[in-house]
């Protein structure tokens, strides 16, 4: 059968090194429109350097990024690359482990920002579409607090609300429920979940297991800068064909 779903975002031997430490050693992948990629992998194997790759926070040295239209070779270089840098990093939006959110700023006011600043759009348009998605991820109530005054939980969905509203192509989460209290993983990997049913392209770093087995549609298992294995969670997860992902699963699963 064809696939007749668009390709978001297609990645092309991607090399990214610090000095003389390789870390991502050639990655390729391609991710479709509402698919949800979940990415596992030791500590150290290059997930969150992968991901910063992709949102332009850190810069590959080789290899090709697409998304949608636009397709940059990384070894490019001058005026032309900067351009399409910008442009590509309006495509995507982070939403971080420790949430990052503007410490001196209210919780409209953070999720407001991209859209105003970065994008331009009507103030007004945005703090009605702010408050309706706040209102959605149950923050309704929460909309003139400072960030110290939510819990982990609150903060991290108000960080996945600032990515919303920057209405990205490809969303990418790193390990975003690694830094919550136990008690408050489920409400944001539920927010994950009611995103992920809307049709919205995710690329989540997470140990979370039994999200991925709900709601990824394919599972990336990274090691030392490469994917070593991938497919649906059933193949990935209960069937582990590869060394490695079936050490790092019995470890987690020990946990
Ligand atoms: N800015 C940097 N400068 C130098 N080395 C870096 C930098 N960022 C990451 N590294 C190195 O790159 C490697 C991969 O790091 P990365 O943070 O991508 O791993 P990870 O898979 O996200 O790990 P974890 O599960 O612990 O978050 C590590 O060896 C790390 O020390
Ligand atoms: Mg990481």
């Amino acid at each position: 059968m064809i696939d007749e779903k668009t390709t978001v975002l297609k990645i092309t031997d991607l090399h990214k090194s610090f000095g003389n430490l390789d870390v991502i050693k050639g990655v390729s992948m391609e991710v479709k429109k509402g698919e949800v990629i979940v990415i596992l992998g030791p500590s150290g194997s290059g997930k969150t350097t992968f991901l910063r790759c992709l949102n332009f926070l850190e810069s590959a040295q080789k290899g090709k990024i697409k998304i949608d239209d636009i397709e940059i070779d990384c070894a490019e270089k001058g005026v032309g690359r900067k351009k399409k840098v910008t442009e590509l990093r309006k495509k995507t939006a982070m939403v971080f482990q420790n949430y990052n959110l503007f410490k001196n700023m209210t919780l409209l006011k953070n999720v407001m920002e991209g859209p105003i600043t970065v994008q331009k759009r009507c103030r007004e348009e945005v703090e009605i579409d702010s408050k309706k998605l706040l209102a959605k991820v149950g923050l309704g109530d929460k909309e003139d607090y400072y960030p110290s005054q939510l819990s982990g939980g609150q903060q991290q969905r108000g960080g996945i609300v600032r990515a919303l509203m920057l209405n990205p192509s490809v969303i990418l989460f790193d390990e975003p429920t690694s830094a919550l209290d136990p008690e408050l993983v489920g409400e944001v990997l539920n927010t994950m979940k009611n995103i992920a049913d809307t049709g919205i392209t995710m690329m989540v770093v997470t140990h979370e297991i039994s999200f991925a087995r709900n709601v990824a549609t394919k599972v990336i298992f990274m090691a030392d800068g490469n994917i070593v294995e991938q497919g649906p969670p059933s193949q990935v997860i209960d069937n582990p064909q590869n060394e490695k992902t079936k050490k790092f699963l019995n470890l987690i699963s020990e946990k």
